[in-house]
């Protein structure tokens, strides 16, 4: 109901009556000047006069209720140990595909390699519960798919350049701005669940001293709108569903990726492997070429991209 509320005061920038909403909401007036009490709290500034309410100014949180068409499916903390965590648990408990599990801040939060996800509030923090029906050969298409759709909304909110970095990295001038954690539940040729948790470095701010990792707000020099970044990312990330298994995902991939013909080493089941990154294949896994000719898939593991 407070989405709906707020849609009503946003498409409106004179006052609403406090009568016209409870006509168009359906309900009464009193419980029309609960929700805005509580939207008040939630630290939306909404002025009351005798002609009504207008809406001032809006927080830039994460709440469910700016999110109207996914409401139901949002889990909302300020606070949490880690995303991931809250999101196994409802996938465990057969939570639809689409739920999704957002936090302000993380206190535990993790990335890949049992590393660990620096969350502070300012950035953007979610795991997205996904049910594929794929085999789980290519559950790593899910982070390929997320990465691509991280990079487009980049473009097209920010009008920066994003590339990637195998398997899941999203760079902006060579340097990290999202990063993307897959957790999968399969059986031998069944995926239960795959989530999928995004940590994007949106309006932190990054050291001087850090060469290797930046934010939406220092490439742009200014911050964004966390809530229209996450709602062009869910829309993006919808669209590309679709596509899981078309060769067009993995074009897109390629087309964005900052490890094609690129020598790298990567850190791969404790083995180092070095190489040319010659190509991904359907599973998303790196095809290199080694200095003798021959060629090695890779599956998993940590890259650095040596030079060009
Ligand atoms: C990485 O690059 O190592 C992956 C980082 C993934 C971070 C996100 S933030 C939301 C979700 N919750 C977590 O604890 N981790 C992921």
């Amino acid at each position: 109901m407070k989405g709906q509320i707020l849609k009503a005061l946003r498409e409106r920038s004179d006052y609403l009556s406090g009568e016209t909403l409870s006509e168009q909401l359906g309900i009464s007036r009193v419980s029309i000047w609960k929700h805005i009490r509580s939207l008040k709290k939630d630290g939306y500034v909404i002025e009351a006069s005798p002609r009504g309410y207008r809406l001032v100014s809006s927080p830039d949180l994460l709440l469910p209720y700016e999110f109207p068409d996914l409401e139901q499916r949002i889990h909302y903390f300020p606070e949490i140990g880690s995303t991931m965590d809250a999101a196994r648990e409802l996938a465990k408990k057969g939570a639809e595909e689409g739920t999704i599990v957002i936090a302000e801040a993380q206190t535990h939060g993790r990335g890949r390699l049992s590393r660990e996800w620096l969350s502070p509030e300012g950035g953007i923090y979610f795991t997205l519960v996904l049910r594929p029906r794929i085999s789980p050969a290519y559950a790593p298409r899910i982070n390929l798919m997320a990465s691509v759709a991280v990079a487009a909304t980049i473009k097209k909110l920010c009008g920066l350049k994003a590339e990637l970095k195998w398997p899941n990295d999203v760079l902006i001038e060579g340097r990290k701005v999202c990063g993307i954690l897959a957790e999968m539940d399969a059986e031998t040729d069944v995926v239960n669940f795959v989530n999928v948790g995004i940590g994007i470095n949106a309006n932190t701010s990054v050291p001087q001293f850090e060469k290797t990792v930046t934010s939406l707000k220092d490439a742009l020099g200014r911050e964004i709108s966390r809530k229209e970044f996450l709602s062009a990312l869910l829309v993006e990330i919808e669209r590309r569903q679709a596509l899981l298994m078309e060769a067009d995902l993995l074009e897109e991939w390629k087309k964005l990726s900052a490890t094609l013909n690129k020598d790298v080493r990567i850190m791969s089941l404790g083995e180092e492997v070095i190489g040319q990154a010659i190509d991904i294949d359907a599973t998303g896994a790196l095809i290199l070429k080694g200095q003798d000719g021959s060629l090695r898939t890779v599956l998993v593991g940590d890259c650095i991209h040596l030079r060009e």
